[in-house]
């Protein structure tokens, strides 16, 4: 039996020293909407804050587990490297760049990643956030029937060691951009880039687990030696937006991730309903994978279940939303707690870190 078909990425969750340290950057520096303020369900006396779009849809999401006194973890097989925000225009990455480096972030590139072009920085806890463009994507270097059936190398001139990165460095905005233009809009979950040990058993699994469709075999830029394999849901003749999903080969390597601060906790894919959710969670037991009962957490309904080298996936559901307990106009604007929890307000709220 094969997967139930995904449109793609839901969420994408990181452990996070400080919840007003990170809303600063997120929403204040990157200008995402800050969609819901809730509690970890499983901790209630710590943060659990959703990034995204005004609405917060599914491939938009950032959320953020808030642990104060959390180890620092550190990436390696079985985590993810880092995740990848969209963009339209190179214009608008340069504004990025300039924006973030006027604010004593520290960023790399712009790189022609070949199928996009991509800026590098690092959140308040050391996590490598990208921002890259949206094209010109998969399509050009193979065509629809072809993607992801044999190892496209890169040119030499996008190779470290033949890329001009003195000049690189130099390339910014040329004016201050003191606050995000239209143009610089980040759009969501463009990519998200894991580490495994064992590529060709991902080449397997990601398809027959989860759906998705290999869609790019190729090297990573920075050493032109590691493998890099990219995953996606097709939309049509080409690739879904939200959707892209990575990793490097790291072969035989013990070199395993450090869960905490500062590393992603877990990757959420979409299903469409909980019909699909539960037809979903049938077929990874089918394939022996052990998946967890469904949990409501009160925005979407979750099934976890670990990839082969041991990261922690979800899938989540499209609905209900964001707008269950909030109106459009006021999401995120209060602590929001599920029923079960609101009996406790008065003991919770008074204890949560300030926010701003
Ligand atoms: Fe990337
Ligand atoms: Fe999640």
């Amino acid at each position: 039996m094969s997967a139930p078909t995904t449109h793609g990425l839901h969420h994408i969750t990181l452990v996070a020293r400080d919840a007003a340290r990170t809303t600063a950057f997120y929403r204040g520096l990157l200008g995402l909407g800050l969609v819901k303020r809730t509690v970890n369900f499983d901790d209630p006396g710590s943060h659990h804050l959703y990034f995204g779009d005004d609405r917060g849809r599914p491939g938009t999401l950032l959320t953020v587990f808030e642990r104060p006194d959390a180890r620092k973890g550190g990436w390696g097989v079985g985590g993810v490297h880092h995740l990848a925000l969209g963009v339209g225009t190179e214009d608008a990455l340069l504004k990025w760049k300039r924006r973030l480096t006027d604010a004593g972030v520290q960023v790399t590139g712009p790189y022609d990643r070949g199928y996009f072009t991509s800026i590098y920085f690092p959140d308040p806890d050391g996590q490598i956030v990208e921002i890259a463009t949206a094209g010109p994507g998969y399509l050009i270097d193979e065509s629809p029937e072809e993607l992801g059936r044999e190892l496209k190398m890169p040119p030499e001139r996008l190779l470290r060691g033949h890329r001009d990165e003195a000049a690189i460095a130099a390339l910014t905005w040329p004016e201050p951009v003191p606050a995000v233009e239209p143009d610089m809009r980040l759009d969501g979950l463009h990519h998200i880039s894991g580490i495994t040990d064992d590529l060709e058993r991902a080449v397997d699994w990601y398809p027959e687990a989860l759906g998705l469709d290999l869609v790019k075999r190729t090297v990573n830029r920075d050493d032109g030696v590691t493998r890099h394999y990219f995953w996606a849901a097709r939309d049509g003749e080409g690739v879904a937006s939200h959707s892209s999903w990575t990793l490097f080969g790291w072969p035989e390597s013990t070199y395993r991730a450090r869960p905490g601060v500062g590393q992603v906790h877990h990757v959420a894919f979409r299903a469409e309903s909980d019909e699909q959710q539960a037809e979903w969670r049938d077929h990874l037991l089918g394939l022996g994978v052990d998946v967890s009962p469904v949990r409501d957490r009160t925005y979407f309904r979750s099934i976890y279940f670990e990839a082969p080298d041991g990261l922690l996936l979800e899938i989540a559901t499209d609905g209900p939303g964001f707008l269950v307990d909030e109106d459009a106009d006021r999401l995120g604007t209060e602590l929001r707690l599920p029923a079960w929890l609101e009996p406790r307000r008065s003991e919770i709220e008074p204890a949560l870190s300030p926010l701003a």
